[in-house]
């Protein structure tokens, strides 16, 4: 009894190793170039797809608009956008001292090609290989992608703009940022903007950096929030209170608030109030001496910040599902003008089909762990598409004894171009099981 009750599971997971797809042998393709497969690799043939398709360059795209109008407030920084979206963990975390048990780094949470090679998860990825070129000022734009839940706000693959100032450290780069700041300051203080502001550093809450001056420090700070103080108020200013309760030509309100990143201190973010909801909108920060030496310009000082395009586009457009951002329907693109904001008119709201999905938790990559959320997701993106609106987990027990994990998913199917019939939704739904069989060998109940 003992014998054969081991060899059968064995056996078992023989046969359905075969079938995985996304198995850790072989090779797979991106962007024409062919990597090793291996514990690793969770890059999906969706997302390969999207590695291309550029938003931020389709004219008139809201990604697009929201571009160019960020790149008109630094019109004098270098305006990047071609970078490659494949990097290295040492681009995307070592570089900028991640620590390494940095849960970013996990491959639930980001996506691999190989141990070696990675999409990058922010454009922060690119700091240090600027700065190694010794670009002083610059803007860059690029896709970044993180493995997620599936909702109206989430998407595996969204935008970012990342900015950075690089001065050298002496008495120079400080004179810059002197002047620098008192005519921002001035500016700002003729514009309809009202800012909470905290102090540019706190010693204990948010301490400047060791290696750094304090009035460096400060300079730089300074600098940060007033260069962005005007970029808020350049695309909220006149449209926070659109719709809201609060009469318009109320000023803009912008607060800023203490927080961390690994490759910057002090850290901050910057919220605004739109439509009476505070809403946070950038992270910055004084870029650490670290991170500049490992761009070999240990004499330079610098302070970076990093914003989520869709987020911001969302808010102005009101656009209320990011999967609109891909949408091929005329219906979506012809709504809008390059350089002009506009309100989203929705065009029609589809229905919606939910279906539920009972399974025992398998495990994923190789058999070294159970399968997460954000796996089943992915499988899910592979078989509906943007057909998937929302993916909610509505039950999850573990049994006493076995230890096992049950959980239900409920995957509600929606179209945002169209009414999808009732076939067509079962026969997503049949493949979505067959897939949970087939690639993870899971137990449907
Ligand atoms: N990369 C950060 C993110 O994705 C945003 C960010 C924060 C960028 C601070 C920066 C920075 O350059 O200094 O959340």
């Amino acid at each position: 009894m003992r014998l054969l009750s081991n060899v059968a599971p064995l056996r078992c997971r023989v046969r359905l190793a075969r079938l995985y797809s996304t198995g850790t042998s072989g090779v797979v393709n991106v962007m024409g170039k062919d990597y090793t497969r291996d514990h690793l690799t969770n890059i999906t043939p969706t997302i390969i797809s999207k590695l291309s398709r550029k938003l931020y360059n389709q004219p008139g795209h809201p990604l697009s608009t929201l571009r160019a109008l960020i790149e008109s407030h630094f019109a004098d920084y270098a305006h990047l956008s071609s970078v490659s979206p494949i990097v290295s963990p040492a681009q995307n975390f070592d570089g900028l001292s991640f620590p390494a048990d940095h849960p970013g780094r996990s491959p639930t949470d980001s996506y691999y090609i190989n141990k070696h090679t990675m999409l990058r998860t922010h454009t922060s990825a690119h700091e240090v290989e600027v700065f190694a070129r010794g670009t002083a000022r610059y803007l860059l734009t690029a896709d970044v992608y993180r493995r997620d839940e599936i909702d109206a706000s989430h998407y595996p693959v969204f935008h970012q703009m990342e900015g950075a100032r690089v001065v050298s450290a002496d008495s120079t780069g400080m004179a810059e940022l002197t002047a620098d700041n008192a005519r921002l300051r001035a500016e700002l203080a003729r514009s309809p903007i009202v800012i909470d502001d905290i102090p540019h550093f706190d010693a204990r809450t948010n301490p400047h950096q060791p290696e750094h001056d304090p009035a460096h420090a400060v300079a730089l700070a300074e600098n940060l929030k007033l260069s962005l103080n005007g970029l808020l108020l350049k695309l909220f200013g006149g449209r926070a209170n659109l719709g809201g309760d609060a009469e318009g030509g109320e000023p803009l309100r912008v607060r800023w608030v203490e927080t961390t990143f690994p490759w910057t201190a002090p850290s901050f973010e910057a919220e605004v109030l739109f439509r009476g909801e505070w809403l946070e909108i950038l992270g910055c920060g004084v870029v650490r001496q670290k991170t500049l030496e490992n761009a070999n310009v240990p004499d330079k000082l610098a302070w970076a910040f990093g914003l989520g395009l869709e987020r911001i586009a969302m808010i102005l457009y009101s656009i209320p599902d990011i999967r609109l951002f891909w949408s091929d329907d005329p219906r979506f693109a012809a709504q809008f003008a390059q350089g002009e904001i506009s309100a989203f008119r929705p065009y029609s709201r589809y229905p919606a089909c939910y279906k539920d999905v009972s399974f025992w938790r398998p495990d994923v990559a190789g058999g070294t762990r159970a399968m997460h959320e954000n796996d089943f997701c992915d499988l899910v993106r592979d078989v509906a598409g943007d057909l998937v609106e929302d993916v909610t987990l509505t039950d999850e027990f573990e049994h006493p004894t076995t230890k096992r994990q049950s959980v239900c998913y409920r995957i509600n199917y929606r179209s945002m171009d169209r009414s999808l019939s009732n076939d067509e939704t079962n026969a997503l739904h049949a493949k979505v099981v067959s897939e949970l069989k087939n690639q993870f060998g899971a137990e449907i109940r």
